[in-house]
């Protein structure tokens, strides 16, 4: 790993702001390899180096990844004035440049990414890809094959927007029907608004899967972990839906 300096380093790590940390490094708060350290523009090699932060190792990750079961009633956002952010519920020590890999709606529920690796990130979200997501559904109205072929043939969800070819698995079909849903877009409310140009809604919403990585089961809404190092690399070269073009 190449050197960087000190407090880049704290500050990317959520210690404080550059300032803050010139501070504490004239408290003498911060030591590095057993000696307290004098300068805040310090070069290091994190790799190699073991710093003390108030008699605490800092633990450098140059990027992190999280998998979250996003609960609904809470934003996917880095901020928000009125609501709890994805990034809020990453409570443990964590990177300050931390966002969700794309977005699901206040209300929606399941599987979200976070990470500070915008390369894999778009990676995920860029169309070209076709990464598929695939969601468990409840809507208001009864499902029928027929809709699952409009599904398969591409839906006019907006005005002059239709949508890719997508796949719709009807598990229950009644009054309130439930259905898988996959897709490789992610247009705002895509999956609502495909429902409502047939004429039904939306009721309940969970994303299950993303890029071929489920939602770890063991967790519960609001709870998260951090990806293994082989879900990393499946994300890095994500699997492409059904080999589309
Ligand atoms: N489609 C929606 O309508 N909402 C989501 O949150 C995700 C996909």
């Amino acid at each position: 790993m190449s050197e960087i300096r000190i407090d880049k380093l704290l500050s990317e790590m959520n210690y404080g702001t550059r300032r803050e940390i010139k501070d504490a490094v004239k408290s003498g708060r911060i030591s590095v390899d057993g000696l307290v350290i004098k300068k805040s523009d310090l070069k290091i090699d994190p790799s190699k180096t073991v710093i003390l932060y108030d008699n605490k190792e800092v633990v450098y990750s140059e990027f992190e990844y999280y998998m979250l079961y996003k609960p609904s009633g809470v934003v996917s956002a880095t901020k928000d004035n009125h609501y709890k952010t994805v990034i809020d519920l990453i409570d443990c020590e964590k990177r300050k440049d931390l966002f969700p890999v794309g977005r699901l709606d206040i209300d929606t529920e399941g599987l979200l990414f976070i990470t500070n690796d915008g390369e894999l990130a778009h990676n995920l979200l860029t169309p070209t890809k076709h990464v598929a997501k695939t969601y468990y559904a409840e809507i208001d109205g009864t499902v029928t094959n027929t809709d699952a072929i409009c599904f398969e043939n591409g839906i006019e969800f907006e005005k002059d927007t239709i949508s890719k070819p997508a796949c719709l698995e009807i598990l229950e079909s009644a009054s309130i029907s439930r259905v898988y849903v996959t897709i490789a877009e992610g247009k705002f409310h895509q999956i609502k608004k495909m429902f409502q140009a047939l004429d039904k809604k939306v009721v309940f919403l969970k994303r299950i899967t993303m890029a071929g990585i489920s939602l770890d089961e063991k967790l519960s809404p609001g709870e998260y972990r951090r990806l293994t190092d082989e879900e990393i690399k499946k994300l890095k070269n994500p699997p492409r839906w059904r080999n589309t073009k």
